[in-house]
């Protein structure tokens, strides 16, 4: 790091051959398909849209009510309601290809022969920049999770999904595992771009008065800043065994929990349920980022990658 800078400092970052202006990406699941926010904020700032999961039929979601407020945090259990695939690519993909930030498509499945056609569709569209494979919902009753949580099953999607395209893939992890860096590793080998850590962690509220879950479909995910540590940890540990870009997600509402996990390992970052509470979050960390590593007289992003500093 170079202390006399004076330029704005470069905050490019390549994940394969999926090229973004800059670290910061919405999450999945919490900022629909981008143009909700249209209005709301400069959308063109951002790096990417990570746009709510897909998949290849219409889903209903879950029963409400699908959020609670919890310390530090919330539960949901949405259930992946979507239109499905079709409507994806001819009522929403038009307008994320027309803007700026690189559209990422999460993409959900029951099977995998679910992920391999919806992948199949994507790569014929235009406007797709890159897929993140959700392999760690944990809110779905078939798919998601059980694939993320077996590392052979993970491995078999991510194969699959990278057999079908030629589009940069990340795969998105369950934290809700025992050995997190183990599977990571296993999903490396197929050959996909980078990897997604954390989706949340399986939670449960409930009424005390009377027993019943807060969430209509009882246990649900949890997010938000309860879940960081845990986040960090994830990114810290996978960085250790995997030689490819990571994105590091979970409870990140200020640009210094963005820094975090750049030190930890990440390339880059999403924000998530801060969306919700404070709908321009992620810009607001992207200019904080700027003016932190002007500072520090930072010149590149990259150069804050896996700065941690642990004893030995
Ligand atoms: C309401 C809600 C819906 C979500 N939907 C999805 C989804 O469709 N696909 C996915 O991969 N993750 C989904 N997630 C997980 C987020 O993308 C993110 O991984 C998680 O919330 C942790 O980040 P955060 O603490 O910043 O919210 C959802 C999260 C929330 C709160």
């Amino acid at each position: 790091m170079n202390s006399t800078v004076s330029q704005a400092p470069d905050m490019r970052v390549s994940i394969g051959s999926l090229q973004l202006a800059n670290p910061v990406m919405v999450a999945s699941g919490t900022f629909g398909f981008g143009q909700e926010y249209a209005d709301l904020m400069d959308i063109d700032a951002l790096g990417a849209i990570v746009t709510k999961g897909t998949s290849l039929e219409p889903r209903k979601g879950n029963p409400a009510p699908r959020t609670a407020e919890t310390p530090a945090g919330m539960l949901n259990s949405v259930g992946l309601e979507n239109p499905g695939i079709e409507i994806f690519i001819s009522d929403k993909l038009p307008w994320l290809h027309k803007a700026r930030p690189a559209v990422i498509v999460n993409i959900i499945g029951s099977t995998i022969r679910d992920y391999a056609e919806i992948t199949a569709r994507l790569d014929a569209a235009e406007g797709v920049d890159a897929l993140e494979v959700n392999i760690s919902c944990p809110n779905v009753s078939a798919g998601g999770i059980a694939f993320g949580s077996d590392a052979q099953a993970a491995a078999e999607v991510s194969r699959v999904v990278r057999q079908q395209t030629n589009k940069p893939v990340l795969v998105k992890l369950t934290p809700n595992v025992t050995d997190i860096a183990e599977i990571a590793a296993r999903v490396a080998e197929t050959g996909i771009n980078g990897l997604t850590l954390i989706n949340t962690l399986k939670g449960l509220a409930l009424d005390y008065r009377t027993g019943k879950p807060l969430l209509g479909n009882g246990i649900g995910g949890l997010s938000g800043p309860a879940i960081r540590p845990v986040a960090v940890r994830a990114v810290f540990e996978v960085c250790q065994v995997v030689d490819i870009p990571v994105v590091g997600c979970g409870g990140i509402v200020k640009w210094p929990d963005a820094v975090e996990f750049f030190r930890a390992g990440a390339c880059a970052i999403q924000v998530g349920s801060a969306t919700f509470r404070n709908p321009g979050a992620a810009l607001e960390i992207l200019d904080g980022l700027k003016e932190y590593m002007a500072e520090i007289g930072c010149t590149s992003v990259g150069d804050l990658v896996g700065t941690v500093q642990m004893d030995d």
